[in-house]
């Protein structure tokens, strides 16, 4: 029996190493990986710039701890707050405590600006945040709450995309936040109205409300864009990141404009781990990959190709939904039986919601094995008889 806790549901497969797109299992099996550990290796396996980092500084220190400045840190900070939209940043080790950070200044901000009036956080129905109790809080759906109740009693939830509940919820002047993600990841690939959008921006102008965007699985590349917000025409006064920020290495940060931000004062908020030299130097080594010429340009390239090809090919029955590389295909079949076929044709994908997947290539595929990925896909969901 095993010793491990049962809480995971796992494909039955065990990698041993990996290259590029592929992965490699004990019994010699090659696996065309459009899982990337859930977007988190966008840069494929074995990327030599952050491999050579990571062992560079593996040989020179892994871990100082906050006591003590990381130059490391103060150079990853800098280039993240210049690549988006200008904010300050704070290092974790996860979505989950990314999310949590989030919340956190969130409840300093409506605790000190506004005098402790406004302690209510509006998330989405359908949405994912994290299992951390405040992130599960967050997380506006019953399967993932089960069991754990009563949750955190600053909570609010409105149906996703629904600008009239969101007029409602705010109107009671408590809410310090409005919280959600762009494109609702394990909720399916939903995409977030322009308008709704709009909408929320306005209202957290108008009233001094902070907008955070848990951008932990659209980030980094995923759209096409270094961040997805870029692509609505708006800016978040809070942004939460992981899963591909250090391409495997576990890292979470938050980035907060200054009137939020400045209220994390020494002994507010800390991690032990958190930004430490080890996982700065893999992260350092994937921003200068994505920021460097033309990487997201062809990050919207090839998705137009895939999203093309599967538009082309797939029976009517599916819709093909997201943005770059951060594709959802809803089917007529159970997610995780689509998956266990795709994984017996050696193409790795990822169950999302209760009628969809995810391809999530690495964002740096070669043509051909984006197509052949794309083909097994095809076949796959042809062979599953719609
Ligand atoms: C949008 C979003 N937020 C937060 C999380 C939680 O991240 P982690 O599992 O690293 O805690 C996830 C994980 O899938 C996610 O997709």
């Amino acid at each position: 029996m095993s010793s491990l806790m049962s809480n995971y549901g796992r494909f039955n497969v065990s990698f041993t190493h990996g290259e590029k797109a592929y992965l490699y299992d004990s019994n010699g099996g090659k696996y065309l990986d459009f899982a990337s550990g859930i977007s988190v290796t966008n840069l494929g396996h074995n990327f030599e710039p952050v491999t050579k980092a990571v062992c560079e500084q593996a040989k020179k220190v892994i871990h100082t701890s906050n006591l003590y400045e990381i130059e490391q840190q103060s150079i990853l900070a800098d280039k993240i707050s210049k690549a988006s939209f200008g904010g300050k940043l704070f290092f974790c080790n996860s979505g989950a405590e990314a999310n949590e950070a989030a919340i956190k200044l969130a409840r300093l901000y409506g605790n000190t600006i506004h005098h402790g009036k406004r302690y209510k956080i509006i998330s989405m129905y359908n949405s994912f945040h994290g299992r951390t109790y405040a992130t599960m809080g967050a997380t506006a759906q019953e399967k993932i709450q089960k069991g754990f109740t009563p949750m955190p009693a600053f909570n609010q939830y409105i149906p996703f995309n629904d600008i009239n509940a969101l007029k409602q919820a705010v109107s009671l002047n408590d809410t310090c936040a409005i919280m959600l993600e762009l494109f609702q990841g394990e909720g399916g690939v939903m995409p977030v109205d322009v308008e709704f959008l709009k909408e929320i921006r306005k209202i957290c102008d108008e009233q001094d409300i902070l907008m955070i965007l848990d951008e932990v699985q659209t980030g980094y590349g995923r759209t096409g864009y270094l961040f997805a917000y870029e692509l609505f025409g708006i800016e978040p006064d809070i942004m939460s990141l992981s899963k591909s920020i250090a391409n495997g290495v576990p890292m979470g940060a938050v980035v907060a404009k200054d009137k939020a931000a400045s209220l994390f004062t020494a002994g507010t908020h800390g991690s032990t781990f958190g930004g430490n030299p080890l996982a700065c130097a893999a992260a350092n080594a994937v921003i200068d990959e994505m920021m460097s010429n033309g990487f997201l340009d062809s990050v919207k390239e090839k998705g137009k190709k895939l999203k093309e090809y599967l538009n082309n090919n797939l029976p009517k029955e599916c819709t093909i939904k997201g943005e770059g590389l951060l594709i959802g295909v809803k089917t007529p079949y159970i997610p995780k039986d689509v998956a266990d076929c795709c994984l017996k044709n050696y193409l790795l994908i990822v169950p999302a919601g209760n009628n969809s997947v995810r391809l999530y290539p690495p964002l740096n595929i070669c043509d051909d094995d984006l197509m052949k990925g794309a083909e097994i896909f095809v076949s796959v969901i042809k062979e599953m008889g719609v």
